[in-house]
């Protein structure tokens, strides 16, 4: 079994070698969000979970670590169930999947907005309420474990799951997925972070096999996993469908117990993605703790784990660590106390006020020419509202990761818009969500006395039909006739349906055809863009602002109406690049296909790291976005302090006339052959009033500022950074040395 007092112990260790030594501790890095007093309950946890252990008949701890039930069967509508010992004590489990909400398959959810809309936000408390407000839903439905907690980085700005993901950096990530995961925990509801590792893409998604060399996965792909776990201690982590250097995840010791268990001293468990197991003992012996059943093939049942511990490839003490890493996370969590009992009322008008503030805060403002936003509503008489049916829904993403009905749990195909399933719209791969207040509706609302109207689409035509020439003609006549033309454009995108041929609106096919003839009519033409992904904009220099809204859950027609009309100053800033074209991403290659086995020859020039190495200018760059004020940034001081640490500090002034929030970005420039021209170590963000000027301290650890040895295989501090405190990855306004 695994050493059992490590985080008390660790937690004083890296307290006592901070104060004395040169290098802390890796674990100080990424100190743990609970308190050393938790550090003593997570002991006792471990010391009541290996009494039940050993209470427990083999029978019964085989139960513990296989989901037996395929998906259809799972009791409230979730996607895998532990059945408990009531003899001992310990209740049933029920997970189900929770990236922007409950995804019960039969009980009414929220729709919360994606999670890389949660990303753009860059605000650490929005997501940690963002896990928490999910949890209580979860809760009330009976689930006592959450599956949302995806993490996989945008290296394939076209990957199919982008929009359940947190962008393309991995401290953003890694610092956002911590936050959630404290905020799920602490409803008592275990959260689970996924796909561990290399899972970035979705062609091939169920074995391809990622290539990536060890520096490149510590400095990368592994860190975003590793600052959740190490700060939040999430419950489980989810190995993914992937290979990882030509071994399954799911059985892939290097990355489960070297990494995972040995070096960053992970107590939970290790859960399998739906049907990523792939043997019985080379998977329990790599670290695997529970497979979870898809209903086919199956390897940690009662039967096959019986006949390996028999054949001795298996040890009774390696099933009893397995059995006792889930014991112990319900015991740290409460689950095992106070399991969920479900059926409770949910207060779906307060969640969907939240889902609003979400979107609110995550908005990105791309382009505002001349001030074109806020719009006045006094000042305008005519308002045309084209495309992306406004008038009724707003696109969510498909999938594991979407939210199945906010109103009557059913599946109910299209999100309860007339059109039905034969059009090519469904609940799993095209997911559109009928809102009490779609767009349309909203912006009646805030403009009382202008004549709002709708061209474009209908319900009853499909949802990805092309527009015809006649609908893109009616709209260009509307937007002529009008004050100001707003256009919707939307990109689909989701699990299991492959990722994007390109960035490009492919989806209906002539949306930028649409946006061309309107912004030709109009010269004030706003594009309002539904996405999950980056979107390619030829007709950028053609309109005159934009605004990105990802997926914006069931709060989003009064979220993006608010936008519009100024009630809400925007502060989101980009997660991901926002190429000029596909064949400037990473990527693309040649030709643009997908690579059945990636080979991650780009090693750490990855999302803005590649653009700024290979001096690619981006259409719109990692941390960018606008607000309706600005900000001046001046007093840059960079402070050596004890243990390595750098502490960047500044002032930023709102020196506009309305309240806005800034974030300030911290990056480095860490002087080693291989690492980027700059990588981000931090960030803030700040509310400010007119006037209103702020010193804002950001303070890098050793950690921030080292890389990843090959020759001794551990960290190596770099000294001599250079600083750039930026607006965005490259709008930097301040600069000096570590
Ligand atoms: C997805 C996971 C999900 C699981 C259970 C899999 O297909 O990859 O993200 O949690 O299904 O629904």
């Amino acid at each position: 079994m695994q050493k059992k007092l490590w985080p008390a112990v660790a937690i004083a260790a890296a307290v006592s070698a901070a104060a004395h030594a040169e290098m802390p501790p890796p674990g100080l890095d990424f100190a743990p969000m609970s308190t050393v007093l938790n550090a003593f309950a997570s002991a006792a946890a471990h010391r009541r979970a290996e009494t039940l252990v050993n209470k427990m008949t083999i029978d019964e701890k085989l139960q513990f670590i296989h989901s037996e039930y395929a998906m259809s069967a799972v009791p409230g509508g979730g996607a895998g169930y532990i059945q408990g010992v009531p003899r001992l004590g310990i209740p049933d489990l029920n997970m189900v999947d929770s990236a922007t909400g409950s995804g019960s398959t039969n009980q009414p959810s929220t729709t919360f907005p994606a999670t890389l809309a949660v990303a753009a936000s860059w605000d650490r408390a929005l997501s940690w309420n963002f896990g928490k407000q999910i949890a209580i839903q979860l809760r009330q439905q009976g689930f006592g474990m959450g599956l949302g907690g995806g993490t996989n980085l945008a290296r394939e700005p076209r990957g199919g799951r982008l929009f359940e993901y947190l962008g393309e950096d991995p401290v953003l990530a890694g610092e956002m997925l911590a936050e959630r995961t404290d905020g799920t925990q602490s409803q008592k509801v275990i959260a689970t972070i996924k796909h561990y590792m290399g899972n970035e893409q979705e062609h091939n998604r169920g074995g391809g096999n990622s290539q990536i060399d060890e520096r490149t996965m510590r400095e990368l792909y592994l860190l975003p996993f590793e600052i959740a776990a190490r700060r939040a201690q999430p419950g489980s982590v989810m190995c993914s469908y992937n290979e990882v250097n030509g071994t399954y995840a799911c059985e892939n010791s290097h990355i489960l117990n070297d990494v995972l268990k040995n070096d960053w001293h992970f107590e939970g468990q290790v859960q399998s993605d739906w049907g990523a197991a792939h043997s019985t003992a080379a998977a329990i012996n790599a670290g695997l703790d529970e497979e979870e059943d898809v209903g086919s093939t199956v390897y940690l049942t009662p039967t096959l784990v019986k006949q390996a511990i028999a054949n001795g490839s298996v040890s009774t003490a390696r099933l009893d660590d397995m059995v006792e890493r889930k014991l112990y996370v319900m015991i740290r969590t409460g689950v095992m106390d106070d399991p969920p009992k479900g059926g409770a009322t949910i207060d779906f008008s307060a969640a969907r006020a939240f889902t609003q503030s979400v979107e609110e805060q995550s908005m990105v403002l791309l382009k505002n020419a001349s001030n074109q936003l806020p719009l006045s509503a006094g000042s305008l008489s005519r308002i045309a509202v084209i495309g992306g049916h406004a008038d009724a829904a707003v696109l969510t993403g498909g999938g594991s990761g979407n939210t199945r009905d906010p109103v009557t749990g059913a599946f109910a195909g299209c999100g309860g818009l007339t059109f039905g399933t034969s059009t090519g719209c469904s609940w799993w791969t095209n997911p559109w969500l009928k809102l009490n207040t779609p767009i349309v509706s909203a912006i009646k609302a805030l403009a009382p006395q202008a004549t709002v109207t709708f061209a474009g689409n209908s319900d009853q035509q499909s949802p990805f039909a092309a527009y015809t020439q006649q609908q893109i003609t009616q709209a260009a006549t509307l937007a002529a006739n009008s004050d100001v033309a707003i256009v919707v454009v939307a990109q689909p995108a989701g699990e299991d349906i492959g990722d994007l041929p390109s960035l490009g609106l492919a989806n209906p096919t002539n949306q930028d055809a649409l946006v061309e003839a309107v912004a030709a009519a109009n010269p004030h033409t706003i594009v309002v863009v539904e996405s999950g992904n980056p979107v390619l904009m030829p007709w950028k220099d053609s309109v005159s602002a934009i605004v990105e809204a990802w997926y914006p859950g069931e709060g989003g027609g009064n979220a993006i109406a608010n936008v519009l009309f100024g009630k809400v100053n925007p502060s989101g800033k980009l997660p991901v690049t926002f190429p000029m074209r596909d064949q400037d991403t990473p990527t693309w290659g040649t030709n643009g296909a997908f690579a059945a086995n990636p080979v991650y020859s780009e090693k750490l020039d990855m999302g803005y790291r590649w653009y700024d190495s290979q001096n690619i200018t981006p259409m719109f760059e990692f941390g960018y976005g606008l607000s309706y004020t600005h900000f001046a940034y001046s007093g840059l001081s960079v402070q050596h302090l004890p243990g390595g640490l750098i502490d960047v500090s500044f002032n930023v002034r709102n020196d506009g006339r309305v309240a806005g929030a800034e974030v300030p970005q911290v990056y480095l420039g860490v002087p080693y052959q291989g690492e980027p021209p700059r990588r981000l170590v931090g960030w803030d963000k700040v509310g400010l009033n007119p006037g209103e000027s702020r010193r804002v301290h950001v303070v890098v650890t050793q950690r921030m500022q080292s890389v990843w040895d090959t020759t001794s295989n551990r960290w190596r501090y770099v000294p001599g950074s250079s600083v750039y405190v930026g607006a965005s990855s490259r709008d930097i306004r301040l600069q000096g040395h570590g």
